[in-house]
């Protein structure tokens, strides 16, 4: 997969200075954390996930408990259980697009059918509810959702979710809420999980988004059902039998301490005004649709500019050191990129929007 392959893990950090690229805040380093894991007893971890750290991950929110969560290593993880329990080469799956490649590369590889809702720019990247009823046959499975959006920023009307819940307990289909960025609630209340909400429904989410510990790869399922969560622990103990110990060790730490996020989601308000301020005011070739979440955005050049696309993430990569997520990651046109604004610092970010610009104007037709 191209977002893969052009990830900056695989471009290498020393490369780009400029990293506008990530989907995430900036990843912190283990002594920041004032962990001590010395007495941590290194045996096999309970299958489902440590309990203490299962019960943080549903603490204040109603209607859920630990029995309730599974914990894998990574959302990605997650999702791939959720996919290879749920669907075969008989299923139906609805899922958004653009989206999180795993969303979609899983469903692909099980080669169940799959139907497209498409999230157009012109829209604000909103969906149409009746576009997701009317593609319901009678072997759809799953309906897979993820707000806030990657790579858009948006996250969609919780009402708007609650009525396809509804519809599709009717119609006993599943729902798949993937939630990996609602740590990144920066300018509202944290949503609770969509799982509270009826035993059709799967929220997914971790550590790596808003924490800034991708590195202990730890993220969690949660629903409600007693023996869908059977499977999906049957499934995550046939691919890694429990988490590392460790990484559970160290979540449980950050989830347990209050206030964690304050500092981040100060720095993600400041960024993103920067960011507003250089849309609307300062840059002139670009438009967007405003993230309500999140960290990312996904704006397009606008189509009056002749660009050349190619030279323009060239120039940007290779002469001003600036990655950020072409369209074609998300199997979109080149004109639209995914923006990240939580992981460079205020310096990094002003100067990465004004080689933004430098690299449109020298890529100009
Ligand atoms: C929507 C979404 N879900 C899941 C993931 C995977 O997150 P993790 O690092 O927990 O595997 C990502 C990562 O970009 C994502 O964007």
């Amino acid at each position: 997969m191209p977002i893969e392959v052009e990830s900056p893990e695989e471009m290498g950090y020393a490369t780009i200075q400029y990293n506008l690229a990530e989907s995430s805040v900036r990843d912190i380093y283990f002594r920041d954390l004032k962990v001590n894991l010395d007495d941590l007893f290194m045996c096999y971890g309970e299958h489902r996930g440590k309990l203490e750290l299962r019960n943080e991950i549903v603490r204040n929110e109603i209607g859920l408990d630990a029995d309730n969560v599974l914990v894998c290593p990574s959302a990605a993880t997650a999702l791939f259980i959720i996919s290879t329990t749920l669907l075969n080469n008989k299923d139906h799956l609805i899922v958004l697009r653009p989206n999180y490649a795993t969303n979609i590369e899983t469903p692909r590889a099980i080669n169940c059918e799959i139907s497209f809702i498409d999230l157009a720019f012109e829209n604000g990247f909103q969906f149409n509810i009746e576009k997701i009823k009317n593609a319901v046959k009678p072997n759809t499975k799953l309906i897979s959702l993820t707000s806030p959006h990657n790579p858009t920023g948006v996250v969609f009307d919780s009402k708007i979710l609650e009525e396809i819940i509804a519809f599709a307990e009717e119609k006993g289909i599943y729902v798949l809420v993937d939630e990996t960025y609602r740590y990144l609630n920066f300018q509202s209340e944290l949503i609770p999980y969509y799982a509270a909400k009826s035993k059709n429904v799967i929220s997914v989410c971790s550590l790596s988004k808003a924490h800034g510990v991708p590195g202990i790869r730890t993220g969690w399922l949660i629903n409600k059902d007693g023996k869908l969560m059977h499977d999906f622990l049957a499934a995550k103990e046939q691919i890694i039998i429990c988490n590392s110990v460790v990484d559970e060790e160290i979540a449980h730490h950050i989830l347990s301490q209050k206030d964690y996020l304050q500092k981040t989601h100060q720095h993600i308000r400041q960024n993103f005004s920067i960011l507003k301020n250089w849309m609307e005011n300062e840059q002139k070739y670009l438009e967007w649709t405003e993230p309500n979440a999140g960290v990312v955005c996904f704006p397009r050049i606008k189509n009056e500019y002749p660009v050349d696309i190619a030279k323009f993430y060239k120039i940007l990569y290779e002469e001003h050191k600036t990655l950020v997520g072409a369209g074609h990651w998300f199997e979109q046109d080149d004109r639209y990129f995914r923006l990240g604004f939580g992981y460079p610092s205020k310096e990094e970010l002003l100067q990465g929007l004004k080689n933004i610009d430098a690299s449109i104007e020298a890529s100009m037709l």
